[in-house]
């Protein structure tokens, strides 16, 4: 393809002739791009249109077509002569192992979207999902895809509390669970929570529960209660995929923002697929024939949903789905897999790189991972000495790393890395994919450029539509725009800062507003702050992200306790440990506080703000910095004595 490369060049283009015409081809002709990409899917009905954004900034894209995103991941392989592939090699927490062919794993769903059928689900009505990582978890996905069902999966280590108002915001009609998933060596349940969310009237769009029997635990039984493999065993194998329109709903999944309540992310059916499918093949380098991919995240984020659900199984991979932690039984057990399964694609998260550099490298030693080629990371900034470890210690100094970043809006990787394209650099995700244009605006929304001294910092924004890109908030249209698209008109707002270098490398910065990230795990600072006030001790919370070494950021939650209510609280160090226990059972052990900070007054502006900024100073143990702005400002000495006091939990 003729024309002239983009202006910031690849370092190795050279070498990789197809990748310089991938970044030239979308840069001349980004429609024409798109639609070559989406063309790589089976359409039931072709598209005509591309792109229609009229109705912006909701976009229809390929609105004409019509496709299925469950035949796409299976039926479409089969149909190929692929049927024989491994598509899921399973490795449980207890050791348990079970591998899925393509045409295994279409049988199994193909069974399971009739047995949603018969309990009276159709297209378009929701249906909660509250798994382990077990291949049923995949199968329940695939088949409401299957039947145009939209899926809202919600992460097993969600609350009861938490389950029941994303069942309730997204009026689901069915819930799928398991009686119990393994989790650090031990059985725990999940059946109990879906129990406790429907107790006493709650919840009453559902109408059933099907629960797949994954330890054996006991549980107890109730009235809209199925076993999965009852409704299973009696439903027909043969189910024929139709094609759904591009735009129709694929799933909701809830993630945090700035304010209490969690977002429904709406993603539709033929985009989305366009974009997993293309960024899996592009920034992995896939060859589904020979490579075993091992992503580790857990569906119930989006992660799972774009990389270990739609994005291999529409290419043809072969991966590892792995059920527990990789500290159980030692830190040794992710080594073992990727020797076991000779793993040569892996996705993980900076947290995960984090602990095992402080285990040391020994977790390693004897452990053949030369099968490894290629190393992903996602779900915070990687810091250079992470980046290093893995490079030389889990990589042996020859595999490609590709910092991948994105997010649940953004519904695939939009910045990072392509492999053997680029000379990689420690801590940076380098450029946008071919066909997405991002921009760092400063407060005014100029665009800020690349300098000698490579200091231009500023919001990160994406500045055209992308066809995996949010469609929506689920039942709040204004909020979508709100918090997208209002601050910078005609530009997607992403929430995080980054800066350039002076190659024009793009360096993520971190959140920009009120959401903080643990391990990889968005939460709000505002949901967490509305818990804590729920317990009538707390008249006031304030929650931070203090800086932790192995987590990224850590909890920490400065309360002012209610006159009234604490005559009979007990002492402080009991009062923390009761409110972070409350906070685990209202949002969930993700949620909990490192650390809860008795207070008697918040720093506040004169118009009421809370400012964080300097509790963050508190909680990471620096000079308060500048408290000019405060409406009080003995507030802070207070706050300071009590610390140095040693009062804090
Ligand atoms: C952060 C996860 C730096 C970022 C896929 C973003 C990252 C939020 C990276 C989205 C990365 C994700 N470098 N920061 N490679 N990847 N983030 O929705 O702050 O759970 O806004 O999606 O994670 O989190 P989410």
């Amino acid at each position: 393809m003729e024309g002239p490369l983009p202006t910031w060049g690849i370092l190795t283009v050279m070498e990789r002739p197809d990748l310089a015409n991938l970044y030239r081809q979308a840069e001349t002709d980004r429609l024409g791009f798109w639609a070559e990409q989406a063309n790589r899917l089976y359409w039931h009905e072709p598209f005509t249109q591309t792109l229609d954004w009229t109705q912006a900034p909701v976009a229809r894209w390929f609105a004409d077509g019509k496709i299925n995103a469950c035949f796409n991941a299976l039926d479409r392989h089969v149909l190929a002569g692929n049927g024989e592939r491994v598509a899921l090699l399973f490795e449980g927490e207890p050791g348990d192992t079970k591998s899925f062919t393509y045409a295994d794993l279409l049988t199994e769903t193909k069974r399971a979207a009739n047995a949603l059928l018969a309990l009276g689900i159709r297209s378009g009505d929701r249906v909660a999902l509250y798994m382990p990582m077990i291949p049923e978890t995949v199968i329940a996905i695939l088949a409401c895809a299957r039947i145009g069902a939209v899926h809202s999966v919600v992460f097993g280590g969600f609350s009861a509390d938490s389950l029941r108002t994303r069942i309730d915001d997204a009026q689901a009609k069915l819930v799928i669970t398991s009686d119990g998933g393994y989790r650090k060596g031990k059985a725990h349940p999940l059946k109990d929570a879906v129990d406790h969310a429907l107790s006493a009237g709650n919840c009453p769009s559902i109408e059933n529960v099907l629960v797949v029997k994954r330890t054996g635990m006991d549980v107890a039984w109730n009235e809209k209660d199925t076993w999965w493999t009852d409704a299973l065993s009696t439903a027909d194998t043969e189910h024929v995929a139709e094609g759904f329109d591009a735009e129709h709903p694929l799933f909701i999944l809830y993630t945090s923002g700035t304010t209490g309540k969690p977002k429904g992310i709406l993603h539709t059916t033929g985009g989305y697929l366009t974009g997993v499918s293309y960024t899996h093949r592009t920034v992995f380098d896939l060859k589904p024939e020979s490579d075993v991919y091992w992503c580790t995240a857990d569906v119930g984020w989006i992660t799972g949903h774009s990389y270990v659900v739609y994005g291999p199984l529409a290419n043809g991979a072969t991966q590892v789905i792995y059920e527990g932690t990789p500290d159980i039984p030692t830190f040794e057990r992710w080594w073992q897999i990727i020797e076991k399964y000779k793993v040569s694609i892996f996705y993980t998260a900076p947290t995960a790189i984090r602990t095992f550099m402080k285990i040391g490298k020994e977790i390693v030693s004897g452990k053949d991972l030369s099968s490894l080629r290629i190393l992903g990371s996602v779900g915070e900034p990687i810091n250079p000495e992470a980046w290093l470890w893995y490079h030389e210690v889990i990589g042996n100094s020859r595999c490609e790393i590709v910092d991948t970043w994105w997010q649940t809006e953004t519904g695939s990787i939009m910045i990072s890395p392509i492999p053997f394209a680029f000379k990689t650099k420690p801590g940076s995700t380098q450029r946008p994919l071919p066909g997405i244009n991002t921009s760092i605006v400063d407060e005014d929304g100029t665009p800020v450029v690349q300098t000698d001294s490579g200091s231009a910092a500023g919001y990160l924004t994406i500045d055209e539509p992308w066809p995996s890109m949010l469609r929506g908030i689920w039942g709040d249209p204004e909020r979508f725009i709100e918090t997208y698209w209002s601050r910078f008109p005609g530009k997607y707002l992403a929430g995080d800062g980054a800066r350039y270098d002076r190659d024009g490398d793009i360096w993520l910065l971190g959140r920009i507003d009120d959401v903080i990230n643990v391990s990889g795990h968005r939460l709000s600072t505002a949901e967490i702050e509305s818990a804590l006030v729920e317990h009538h001790w707390v008249a006031e919370a304030a929650v931070v992200g203090a800086k932790d070494e192995v987590t990224e950021q850590a909890i920490v939650a400065f309360v002012i306790l209610r006159q009234d209510e604490i005559a009979d609280a007990p002492d402080e160090e009991t009062i923390g440990k009761i409110l972070r226990t409350w906070v685990t059972e209202k949002i969930g052990a993700i949620a909990r506080p490192r650390q809860i900070m008795v207070v008697t007054e918040l720093p506040k502006t004169r118009s009421g703000k809370i400012m964080r900024r300097l509790l963050r100073d508190v909680a990471e143990g620096r000079p308060i910095g500048d408290v000019t702005t405060l409406a009080d400002s003995s507030v802070m000495t207070a706050i300071n004595d009590k610390l140095s006091a040693g009062a804090n939990d």
